[in-house]
């Protein structure tokens, strides 16, 4: 597959800082020569950026023209992740008054301390809540994740497929457990689901290659975190020898649109470079027949 290159138009959505422009102007080697405390400072702490993003999909129902849909992914509660930037978030998509919020892994990062943080801070998400589990939630405690995030009511698919009422007709999604631990199940996860409005999940960005004739004209995706640390050409190679082909954005693979946020949070390095923290606020748009006549 052609190498697709990281996808800057989230970042041209930023809110108009100079902290992305920083690494993208010309003159990129005097900025990248700036003392390394001064760019951790333009990056480190701040709290997520609104993403507002639109998907036309043809089989979405017409009764779900213009459903709002919140993406988070990737919160890695711990030292690496300022309590306050989660809880941000989590204010950020119930402001959006989603219809549903959907999660794609990687809430926990290194250690099972981390479900006390996840229980203190990840809760009242509002509209019908719906997640996958990432790779660091399996190297931690997939268990663990799961049991906190179903106490806040969160529904958790692992290889499997729900279908929900919104806006009274019914809209199914499909959660595909991790990739990266081989955890994941595709045709397990589609088994029985309904067609019609629906939507995939995944952590791992490199499942929407597994979806060719699933009929998944959309998949949102995490675990890239943009590259986290972003060096123009560096973070792109490096992520090629890793096979993550989709940094950042939007991709089409094959028949199904790709979705990848940067997500919340570090499992690892609290600050991040030319990848500012993401919340995503999707509006779902019918490509429906019925409405394609009504235009
Ligand atoms: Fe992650």
């Amino acid at each position: 597959m052609p190498f697709a290159a990281p996808n800057f138009d989230t970042v041209e959505a930023y809110d108009g800082s100079h902290k992305i422009a920083l690494m993208r102007l010309p003159g990129r080697r005097k900025s990248l020569a700036a003392p390394q405390n001064a760019l951790a400072s333009r990056s480190s702490f701040r709290m997520p950026i609104v993403e507002r993003r639109e998907f036309f999909l043809p089989d979405l129902d017409p009764v779900h023209d213009g459903l709002k849909v919140a993406h988070l992914t990737d919160i890695h509660v711990g030292r690496s992740t300022p309590a306050r930037r989660v809880l941000d978030a989590v204010a950020k998509a119930n402001l959006f008054a989603p219809d549903l919020t959907v999660l794609t892994g990687d809430y926990l990062s290194h250690h099972e301390r981390g479900l006390g943080l996840l229980r203190e801070q990840f809760s009242g998400l509002r509209g019908s809540v719906v997640a996958v589990l990432g790779n660091h939630d399996h190297w931690v405690d997939p268990g663990g994740a799961l049991s906190v995030l179903q106490s806040f009511g969160y529904a958790v698919l692992r290889n499997q497929n729900t279908t929900l009422s919104l806006r009274g007709a019914p809209f199914t999604v499909v959660g595909i457990d991790d990739l990266v631990t081989e955890n994941h199940d595709v045709p397990a996860a589609f088994a029985g689901a309904r067609e019609g409005s629906r939507l995939v999940l995944a952590h791992a960005p490199r499942t929407a290659e597994l979806l060719t004739g699933f009929r998944a004209s959309l998949c949102l995706a995490g675990h890239t975190h943009g590259g986290h640390v972003n060096l123009p050409k560096v973070t792109v190679a490096i992520m090629r020898r890793l096979r993550e082909h989709y940094l950042a954005g939007r991709f089409h693979v094959e028949d199904t649109q790709l979705y990848v946020s940067r997500g919340i949070g570090g499992a690892v390095m609290p600050f991040r470079i030319n990848a500012p923290p993401e919340v995503t606020l999707i509006t779902l748009r019918s490509l429906h027949p019925d409405m394609r006549r009504a235009a």
